[in-house]
Order: structure tokens, then C-alpha cells, then sequence
């Protein structure tokens, strides 16, 4: 059978889509273009209200293009599914699976089923007691130069505005053995570089499902395995950044140089009533001590506006914050009630047009800063691993994309290259363009 992912949210549901296609693949179904598919297995996100919306128009959609095709059927997985359970059946007839976070790793069992029993209708929607480890079998040799590689599941913070706990349930950290094996296998199918999956990966192994090992001696143990060029994760909560992983930045040097440490507000009342469990000066605290570790160290953040409550001072308190922390860039939102969470119930609640102006000058501030860091890396030299092929071509031939060790996206031509993705190319940055770079390939010294 032919399937089609579609993947919305974070990158959890993008490594569990990963997940997926390759287990798929190893048991017969093959991926296709959604045109050529009779499978279509939609990751859904619910941390706000679109794309919550957008899980309804995207199964209109399919429902629309696809009513002639008699084999058409659907899966949703991913936090919707897991919200919404067997009710997407009644709404949208063609779904015949829908699977939590958990019952991932029975999904292609399921699946097979649903192939052989036309009439079927199946729900994983149970969450396990302990990381529920899935299928490592490999359908190709060789693979992309990136991976994402998930270290636990689930979150225990319950941060007052967040859906999250809700639908991933409680935090379940995957046992270290499993991890190395799989970022080993990655490797040993061309994959340099691994991004470390969770909620809030800095209190990996400290829940009841953990061996024992922390975060800072998985980060030991990953960059261990041979061929692991680079290493990634997130997300990061403030509140729990050890000292350990902020040494890791300053003495691992396959550990890349940037970190996703979501602030949310730079007002310490906001702090207190999101149930963040730190304050401003412990955020200020945390970026000297990394910059000790690591001077060129590229920080991103998310930020909320709006949140009940939030008055002009707060939201200027915020602003100053992003100012003087000198984020490379930060994904920025406007707070939107999520069902069942704390801060649905807070009074007051902002309106929607202070709300969008305060975004939009958040945004303006937060681009600012990623014109003048891409500005100022013009006649820096850096390592690119090479991802493929760029989509535009450059006046000196075909061109290819990848990324600087700070995460920065670098279009460079390399004339006389084959196939260089999964290559590490020293280069020049020669041009900054609004969200990315372009380089040349530098001779090498040795
Ligand atoms: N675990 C991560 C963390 O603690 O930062 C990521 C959480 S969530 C998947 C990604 C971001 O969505 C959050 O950092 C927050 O900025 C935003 N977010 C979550 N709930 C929201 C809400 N109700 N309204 C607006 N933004 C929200
Ligand atoms: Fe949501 Fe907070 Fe957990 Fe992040 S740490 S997933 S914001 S509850
Ligand atoms: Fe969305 Fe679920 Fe991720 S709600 S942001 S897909 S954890």
C-alpha cells in the first residue's frame, strides 16, 4: 500500500513522522506523493488554536480530493488525535486509526491490520507506564546527513498555558543503551549529525521510567559514537539547565554552539503566574554562565504575549529582556486559551488587538536581531555539513545548502561535487540574506 505523511507541530511530531515512514517501509508499504497514496497518516498539533484548526481542514481536504479513490483511508496521530480520540471517527468517516503519542510503536502493526480488514476501525490512545521503545529496523543504507533521535516522551511541568502534559502525558525517559544503539545505527548509515528529543530534555532521566543517567552523561555517551559530527536538542527549560550541560558546551566539541532555551516573558510576575519556576534574574544568570562555557554560543528562544494579565509595563519588561540577551532569533506567539490548562481560567485576558500589536513589535525586534547576527557573520569562515541540493543555483553553478555550527542555513555552490550531502565544508561567508547565508568553499589548511 502507498501512504502520505503529513506532519504538523513541533519537531517531536517531525521525528515520530521520521519514525514512521521507516518502519512503514521495513514491513512493505511504500511512501508516495499524495497524489499516488491510498494511506494518508496526518501528525497533528494542539498547542494553540490553529493548528488545532487546521487538523479539520486538512481532513476536508483529503476527504474532497480523494472520494473517488474506494481504498482512501486515514490515520491521525500526533496531540489531536490524542485529544480528540475516537470523535475525528464520527466527524470524518475515512479515519480508521488514530494513535496517541504512546501508541506509536503499535501503529504499523495497526496498520497492517487495517490493510487486511477493510471494515476495521483502530484507537492507540492508552499511555504507557514506561518509554514504549519502537521497531529500530532500517529500511535503506544510507540516510540523510540529519537526524532527530527522541529521548523521552511526555512533560511533568504543567506551565499554566500549556496543553502539552495533556496530550504527551507524563514524562518517560528512554533508557540511555536504547539512544546510543540508535544514534550508532544512524551513523553507520551516514548521519553526522543528531538533534536530542524531548519536552524538557535537561530533567531527562530524572522520572521514574530513567536509568539513572543524566542529561549531561547522555550528551557524554552520544557524542561517543563514532561518525556523530554534531550534536543538538531540544527543548531546554531554564529551570532545570544544569551546570553539567552547561560545562558540555565549553569541553564536547561535537556539541554544536546553540541552544533553544525558551524565556516566555521577561516580566518576573508573568513568570510567576505561567508557573515557569524562575525568575529573570535566574534566566540573566543562566546566559552569563553559558557564555562563560561558550562565548559565540547562538541562543533562540519563545516568547508569549499577551498572557492574562500581561499589562504594557510587563510586556516592556519583555522587550528589554530580548534586548539585552541579544537572541540570534526567538519564535514569538500570541497566548491563546488551550482547553483544560491553568491560565484558561485567568482573568483578565488581553484583547486580541493589544495582543497583535505587542507581537508585532516583539517580531520587529527579534527580526532585527537576526539581520545584524547574519550581518556580522559577512567575512567569517565556518564549517557547513552540507544537507543536499539548494533550491537556488547560484551564477557559479548548482548550489547546496546546510548549516553553519550555530544552526544557520548556508546556500553555497561547490562546483565539482558529486553528491556532497553528508560532507563538512569549510567555507567563507561572502553574503547575508534575510534568513540565511551564502558562502563559498574555502581550500582546507591541512
Ligand atoms: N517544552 C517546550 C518549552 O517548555 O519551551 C516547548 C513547549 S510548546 C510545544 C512550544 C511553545 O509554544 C512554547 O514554548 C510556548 O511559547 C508556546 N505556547 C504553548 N502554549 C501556548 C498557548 N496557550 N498560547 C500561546 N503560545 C503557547
Ligand atoms: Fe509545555 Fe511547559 Fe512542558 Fe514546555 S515545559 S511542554 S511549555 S508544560
Ligand atoms: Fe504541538 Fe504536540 Fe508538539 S501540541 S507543539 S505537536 S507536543
Amino acid at each position: 500500500m502507498k501512504f502520505h505523511v503529513i506532519t504538523m507541530g513541533c519537531q517531536m511530531n517531525v521525528g515520530d513522522g521520521d519514525w514512521l515512514t521507516r518502519s512503514l517501509q521495513t514491513t512493505g508499504f511504500t511512501p508516495a506523493p499524495e497524489h499516488e497514496a491510498d494511506l494518508f497518516i496526518l501528525f497533528t498539533c494542539s498547542v494553540r488554536e490553529k493548528p488545532e484548526q487546521k487538523v479539520a481542514s486538512e481532513l476536508g481536504r483529503i476527504a474532497d480530493r480523494h472520494r473517488d479513490n474506494p481504498n482512501a483511508c486515514v490515520a491521525v496521530g500526533g496531540c489531536v488525535a490524542q485529544q480528540l480520540g475516537t470523535s475525528l471517527w464520527r466527524r470524518f468517516p475515512m479515519v480508521r486509526l488514530v494513535f496517541g503519542t504512546d501508541g506509536i510503536a503499535a501503529a504499523p502493526r495497526a496498520l497492517a491490520r487495517l490493510a487486511e480488514e477493510p471494515g476495521l476501525r483502530l484507537s492507540l490512545l492508552d499511555f504507557t507506564e514506561s518509554y514504549p521503545e519502537r521497531d529500530q529496523s532500517w529500511p535503506e543504507d544510507r540516510l540523510p546527513p540529519r537526524a532527530f533521535v527522541s529521548i523521552m516522551q511526555g512533560c511533568d511541568n504543567y506551565c499554566a498555558y500549556c496543553i502539552v502534559p495533556f496530550v504527551r502525558g507524563r514524562q518517560k525517559s528512554r533508557g540511555a543503551a536504547a539512544v546510543v544503539e540508535e544514534c550508532r545505527n544512524l551513523a553507520e548509515r551516514g548521519v553526522r549529525e543528531v538533534t536530542l528529543l524531548g519536552q524538557n530534555v535537561n530533567s531527562y532521566g530524572l522520572d521514574a521510567s530513567g536509568d539513572g543517567t543524566s542529561f549531561a552523561r547522555l550528551l557524554d555517551a552520544v557524542a561517543a559514537v563514532p561518525g556523530i559530527a554534531r550534536i543538538r536538542f531540544t527543548t531546554s527549560h531554564p529551570k532545570d539547565l544544569s551546570d553539567d550541560v552547561i560545562e558540555r558546551f565549553g569541553s564536547l566539541p561535537q556539541l554544536c554552539p546553540a541552544l533553544h532555551l525558551p524565556v516566555q516573558s521577561g516580566s518576573d510576575r508573568i513568570l510567576r503566574r505561567m508557573g515557569r519556576r524562575y525568575d529573570t534574574a535566574d534566566y540573566r544568570r543562566l546566559v552569563a554562565k553559558l557564555r562563560r562555557a561558550r562565548p559565540d554560543l547562538a541562543l533562540t528562544t519563545d516568547l508569549i504575549v499577551g498572557f492574562p494579565g500581561e499589562t504594557e509595563a510587563d510586556f516592556k519588561e519583555t522587550l528589554d529582556l530580548v534586548r539585552e540577551v541579544r537572541f540570534e532569533s526567538g519564535f514569538s506567539f500570541m497566548y491563546g486559551d488551550r482547553p483544560g490548562t491553568a491560565s484558561e481560567r485567568l482573568e483578565p485576558k488581553i484583547a486580541p488587538e493589544a495582543k497583535a500589536a505587542r507581537l508585532a513589535e516583539l517580531q520587529t525586534l527579534l527580526d532585527a536581531g537576526l539581520t545584524a547576527s547574519l550581518a556580522a557573520r559577512v567575512g567569517t569562515s565556518a564549517e557547513i555539513l552540507i544537507e543536499g541540493p539548494s533550491r537556488r543555483d547560484g551564477a557559479a553553478g548548482p548550489s547546496w545548502r546546510g548549516r553553519d555550527p550555530w544552526g544557520r542555513i548556508v546556500n553555497l555552490p561547490l562546483p565539482g561535487h558529486g553528491d556532497a550531502a553528508g560532507t563538512i565544508v569549510p567555507a567563507r561567508i561572502v553574503q547575508a540574506k534575510k534568513h540565511s547565508l551564502i558562502g563559498e568553499a574555502e581550500a582546507r589548511d591541512d
